[in-house]
């Protein structure tokens, strides 16, 4: 079984949408001066709501080979949900992926794994694949829980969702305590929760639906460790946010397979 790893990029709250033309361009010139192969990477922008028609114009217009996503989407179809952004209209955006559960969601606006539950549903039904976050804080990292309480959010958001969905989407292990401090988790402690998860997604469907999920480590990566962690068997790609403001190291980390 062979995995395409996937290397995404979340600008979080940053970038308007003029930078985001410019860094967009420089990664895909960094790229495709560098050899770079979609085939042994695929590479994803996922900037704020505000730049993605102008980063979906500029991908498709320019062929660049790079995808795009949205960092959240409602769980409504429409109505009366100010501020909200739907699954419909990132689809229309030509959005392929769309990350939800972010930690930073989970705190700064309390979204429990039921949230993330529905979230994920309702983007695969609109056609695009959620990159479902997952991770411990440090106080359960500390307490040795972090498999016992990754693996649960995994089981939650994943509820009724059936195999093949769940075969195609993507699942981000970030441990909190590691990101955006310059604290990387160690390579075995991204793959043993990675593998963790992977074997409870065995045991919830089987090993097809196992073989084929993608699980991404994210936190601190940089162009300097991606390589190891890429080395690990259930890591199959990674969820990088301030590396993924610069598009030389973002390349980078895009190109790993070629060191
Ligand atoms: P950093 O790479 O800045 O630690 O952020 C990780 C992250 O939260 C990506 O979603």
């Amino acid at each position: 079984m062979t995995r395409t790893p996937i290397m995404a990029g979340n600008w979080k709250m940053n970038l308007n949408h003029i930078d985001a033309v410019g860094l967009v361009q420089k990664l895909a010139w960094t790229l495709a001066d560098e050899g770079y192969s979609r085939e042994k990477c695929e590479a994803v922008v996922v900037p704020p709501f505000t730049d993605i028609r102008s980063v979906q114009t500029l991908i498709e217009g320019d062929k660049l080979p790079l995808k795009h996503g949205a960092q959240d989407v409602s769980q409504h179809d429409d109505g009366a949900y100010t501020g909200e952004i739907s699954a419909s209209m990132l689809a229309k955006l030509d959005c392929r992926y769309v990350v939800v559960g972010h930690s930073e969601r989970r705190e700064y606006h309390a979204e429990t794994d039921e949230i993330v539950n529905a979230k994920a549903i309702k983007a695969l039904e609109k056609g695009l694949t959620p990159i479902i976050c997952v991770g411990e804080g440090l106080e359960l990292r500390k307490q040795g829980q972090q498999v016992n309480h990754t693996v649960g959010q995994v089981k939650g958001a994943l509820a009724g969702i059936p195999g093949d969905d769940v075969a195609s989407l993507v699942i981000a292990y970030e441990p909190i305590w590691a990101i955006g401090t310059g604290e990387v988790a160690t390579p075995e402690d991204a793959q043993e929760v990675c593998g963790a998860i992977r074997a409870a997604v065995r045991e919830l469907y089987d090993d097809r639906v196992a073989d084929s999920v993608r699980i991404q480590y994210g936190g601190s990566v940089k162009s300097s460790n991606v390589v190891d962690i890429m080395a690990q068997p259930d890591v199959d790609g990674c969820l990088v946010g301030g590396a993924s403001l610069k598009a030389e190291e973002f390349a980078k980390i895009v190109l790993f397979y070629q060191r």
